[in-house]
């Protein structure tokens, strides 16, 4: 079964007032796809005035924190996000579980928290260069997607996975056709096992240096359901074209 593709921008620490501009270019320029579902991840300080800017338009945070409110300095909420406008989220880049130390667990409880709130979430799940090298990427993302679903009801209607070689994100290095395949091949049959049929419904989308010029032969392996992007979903420029491949290939 082909699911509808997704196109998700993740903006990551770039964007200011004046790249609202940009957001809009963008939306604007996705109405011509009404195959493919595209959305902007913003910084969480942009999301109001880029969900205000684009009605109607999938505007997404990048992160959010596990409990509904309390003493967590810095950090937004599942209700922030969606009061701000947005209607899904990253969760668990690899950037993320890196630098702030997140694990599995903590991966997981942000995506219940999320979609309990009834945001759309992206949970991101990817391998080292070593792992790779070691020929263990299949059992060890599988693993780390086990321990990051969400459980509980309804989880699988607002949920895509973003599979993301580590080294494969900001370094224009991207998998063969033949690994991406194999890997989300993997994360099927690991959905499946978690949700039942419902498993079948989760995008699996690919992320990691994807741009116009490799979007046509990444989308057209068999379970790739979309793709996360990063610096090429800067630039209105860069980004539709990675819209319109999706858009053939949904055929
Ligand atoms: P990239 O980033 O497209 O710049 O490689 C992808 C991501 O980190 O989501």
């Amino acid at each position: 079964m082909a699911l509808k593709k997704l196109v998700a921008g993740n903006w990551k620490m770039h964007g200011l007032s004046s790249d609202l501009a940009e957001v809009k270019a963008i939306a604007e320029a996705s109405e011509a796809y009404p195959a493919v579902d595209v959305a902007l991840c913003v910084p969480a300080i942009l999301i109001e005035r880029a969900s205000r800017a684009v009605p109607g338009f999938a505007i997404g945070g990048q992160d959010v924190h596990f409990a509904e409110k309390g003493a967590h300095t810095g950090c937004v909420s599942a209700q922030m996000l969606l009061d701000a406008g947005a209607t899904l989220t990253i969760v668990g880049h690899s950037e993320r579980r890196d630098a702030q130390r997140e694990i599995d667990a903590d991966v997981r409880a942000k995506a219940e928290a999320a979609v309990a709130c009834g945001l759309g979430v992206i949970l991101c799940v990817g391998e080292s260069l070593e792992v790779r090298e070691a020929g263990e990427a299949i059992e060890t993302v599988s693993t780390q997607l086990d321990a990051s679903l969400p459980h509980g009801d309804a989880s699988t209607d607002r949920l895509a996975i973003a599979y993301e070689p580590i080294w494969a994100i900001g370094t224009g290095k991207v998998p063969t056709g033949q690994d991406i395949g194999e890997m989300h091949t993997a994360l099927r049959q690991r959905l499946v096992a978690a949700y039942g049929d419902a498993g079948r419904s989760v995008r699996i989308l690919y992320g990691g240096s994807v741009k116009g010029s490799n979007a046509g032969e990444i989308f057209a392996v068999p379970d790739v359901d979309g793709a996360l992007v990063g610096g090429a979903s800067l630039k209105t420029a860069d980004f539709m074209p990675i819209v319109e491949a999706a858009a053939a290939a949904n055929g």
